[in-house]
């Protein structure tokens, strides 16, 4: 028997979409499932500027109308908070309507994060402004000392920043983006509704043995990087709990192969084509398909204060394994599509 599942069309609420020629290779991925995206702002140069953010949005919306196929799909713009950003500069854009979240990366945290803060005092006017006037923070939750161990630095991240921020600026809307550990689950739960978290299907399906054991798989890494198995069954309980702070951010970061397999890879995994499919097979394994809908579709809106999207996306339980592209051209390279490491029975059948 054929199983059907309707949901209000998701969202995506972290997404990388590069540039140029990247750009142009992965953006029909995304706007073929997804009606809006929260676009991440670690360009190089990164996007600083409401200028920026315009420009960047129609680069965006141009790469994908060189589509045949054609999709409503609404990239929703960041800012890239430094240590030079102007408080009036970024009320003035979330005003106009430009953007919707401004982005916080400690600097040297990830990919593209030179420019990113070294201190959050340095940024506490912006942050104060932020609170004031209702716009969201999304934020990168990693310390970057060297002392610190790479699979610590969200929780040293919480303690030193976060929950100090918190206590601060209580009022400033904040998403603790890509949640990787039990320990920022816990924090959030704690925190009241203007506090969430978005957490990645890469996370969910994984831990750091699928990374490591029997060989070291340049694909699965990213940042944060894959955490224990018991970090991973704490983020699975909180996606499935129905918990409105817990939303789908892909965290989609396509790198080309050769950048990847490589002596010294990129981070970042490209799981645009196939995070629906990889969702519902993951939330119908725990018996909680009644929850996708809250998690890729519901709570995220409700956090931006935005309307649910009026689609709907039917996805149908097929007999065999779904068969997805494995992966996609960029120029002359390609990049690798996200592999969940087991097969995957859900397939998007429609949006209407
Ligand atoms: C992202 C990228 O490549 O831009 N990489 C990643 O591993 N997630 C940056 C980020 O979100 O940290
Ligand atoms: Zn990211």
């Amino acid at each position: 028997m054929t199983q059907q599942l309707v949901i209000a069309q998701p969202d995506d609420w972290h997404l990388h979409l590069r540039d140029g020629e990247m750009l142009e290779s992965v953006v029909a991925a995304s706007a073929r499932h997804f009606r809006r995206a929260i676009i991440m702002p670690n360009l190089v140069p990164p996007v600083v500027t409401e200028k920026d953010a315009v420009a960047y949005s129609k680069r965006i919306n141009q790469a994908l109308n060189q589509h045949a196929a054609k999709h409503d799909f609404t990239p929703l713009m960041t800012l890239y908070l430094t240590e030079q950003t102007v408080a009036t500069d970024v009320v003035n854009a979330a005003k106009n309507g430009v953007i919707s979240a401004v982005k916080l990366y400690p600097a040297g945290a990830t990919t593209n994060s030179a420019s990113g803060v070294t201190e959050i005092n340095k940024v506490m006017p912006v942050l104060e402004a932020m609170a004031e006037h209702n716009i969201v923070l999304c934020m990168h939750g990693e310390v970057t000392r060297s002392e610190v161990d790479i699979f610590d630095r969200e929780q040293a991240f919480i303690d030193d920043v976060l929950a100090p921020l918190r206590e601060t600026l209580p009022e400033l809307r904040i998403v603790l983006e890509h949640v990787t550990t039990s320990d920022g689950v816990d924090f959030v739960q704690s925190q009241p509704s203007n506090m969430a978290a978005t957490i990645t299907p890469h996370h969910l399906a994984l831990n750091r043995n699928h990374m490591l054991v029997g060989g070291i798989r340049p694909h699965y890494y990213c940042l944060p990087i894959l955490k224990r198995g018991d970090h991973q069954h704490a983020l699975m309980a909180a996606a499935t709990s129905g918990d409105a702070r817990f939303f789908l951010g892909t965290d989609s970061a396509p790198h080309t192969a050769n950048t990847k397999e490589s002596a010294c890879g990129c981070a970042g995994v490209f799981n645009s084509p196939n995070t629906m499919s990889t969702l519902a097979q993951l939330f119908d394994d725990a018996n909680a398909l009644d929850k996708l809908e809250g998690f890729t579709s519901l709570h995220g809106p409700k956090f931006y204060q935005l309307p649910v999207n009026d689609a709907k996306m039917t996805l149908i339980k097929q007999t065999e394994p779904v068969q997805y592209e494995t992966q996609i051209k960029a120029g002359d390279e390609h990049v690798v599509v996200f592999d969940p490491g087991q097969a995957l029975y859900w397939r998007v059948e429609s949006i209407a």
